[in-house]
């Protein structure tokens, strides 16, 4: 079987086409369908069911070409799709390795491509680890399968331990977003301790209900990620400007020279 799907986004070159479905490379799978490698740059998205995936179809259209989301190159049949390869950030050592200034440049990536689907009508309703990709150093979104498009509701829901209750908002998005973060930095998902816990959902939402977060004291935008936890921020342009003052925050030199005084100040004078 063979395709001769037409390229919708600016990912360039594109891949070798016709596909040959022969050759294709099992990857990985899902609740809505399989994923498998055309070549080291591409992917085919197939959906078990023929009506899955009009949704991801239909928000992939509606976001085109974007750094922070995955390339999309159009059908490559009734009930599959071709997208940009990325290497899934949940893969083995991919976290675990990272220096700390690439996971907040990765935090920074996924706020980004966060905003610009919440700027074009969507709520992604699956926000986690599962669904980022690397391409190229970078994070990009991807499983836009049940996704909320336009107020619509979603038909995806988020991991147990990316959600507070059962919503999909933009609230809910940011929570989710939260515990990317969390999870970039820490290597665990948030309220990892209750995985082997049968009703874990429900003292997930118990906890977020009374406010009793992951203890985060220490850790670094434990600030930005509370405030997505609490539902203070309105928007994923609030969040990034939280990032920014954080980052001016640390490196700006009024802090360290205030930091630097305060410290001279406690050093005993020589006599
Ligand atoms: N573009 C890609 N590049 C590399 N791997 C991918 C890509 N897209 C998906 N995958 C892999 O396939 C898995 C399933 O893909 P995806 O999340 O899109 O499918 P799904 O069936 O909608 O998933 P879910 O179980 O979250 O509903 C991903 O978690 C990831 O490991
Ligand atoms: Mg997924």
């Amino acid at each position: 079987m063979t395709s001769t799907g037409k390229p919708r986004s600016s990912c360039s070159p594109g891949p070798q086409l016709p596909i040959d479905f022969d050759a294709l490379e099992f990857l990985a799978h899902g609740t809505s369908g399989a994923v498998y490698a055309i070549d080291k740059d591409w992917v085919l998205k197939e959906s078990w069911e023929l009506d899955r995936g009009i949704v991801e179809r239909q928000a992939l259209g509606r976001l085109g070409s974007h750094a922070k989301i995955i390339g999309y190159f159009g059908e490559a049949t009734s009930n599959s799709i071709i997208l940009e390869r990325g290497i899934p950030l949940l893969s083995p050592d991919q976290i675990g390795l990272a220096s700390t200034q690439k996971k907040l440049a990765w935090i920074r990536d996924v706020a980004e491509g966060l905003l610009y689907i919440h700027q074009q009508g969507i709520i992604h309703a699956d926000v986690g680890c599962e669904n980022i990709v690397i391409v190229d150093g970078q994070l990009k979104m991807i499983d836009f399968e049940g996704c909320s498009m336009d107020g619509k509701e979603a038909t995806a829901g988020y991991k147990w331990y990316n959600s507070k209750d059962d919503s999909v908002t933009l609230q809910s998005d940011i929570f989710a977003y939260g515990c990317v973060v969390y999870q970039i930095l820490t290597g665990k998902p948030t309220f990892h301790e209750l995985t082997e816990s049968d009703d874990r959902r429900e003292l997930v939402r118990r906890r977020c209900a009374e406010h009793r977060f992951p203890d985060i004291q220490g850790l670094l935008l434990s600030d930005v990620i509370l405030h997505c936890w609490s539902g203070s921020f309105k928007s994923m342009a609030e969040v990034i400007s939280a990032l920014d003052s954080t980052s001016t925050r640390r490196l700006s030199p009024p802090r360290l020279t205030s930091i630097l005084w305060k410290w001279i100040g406690t050093c005993p004078r020589p006599k």
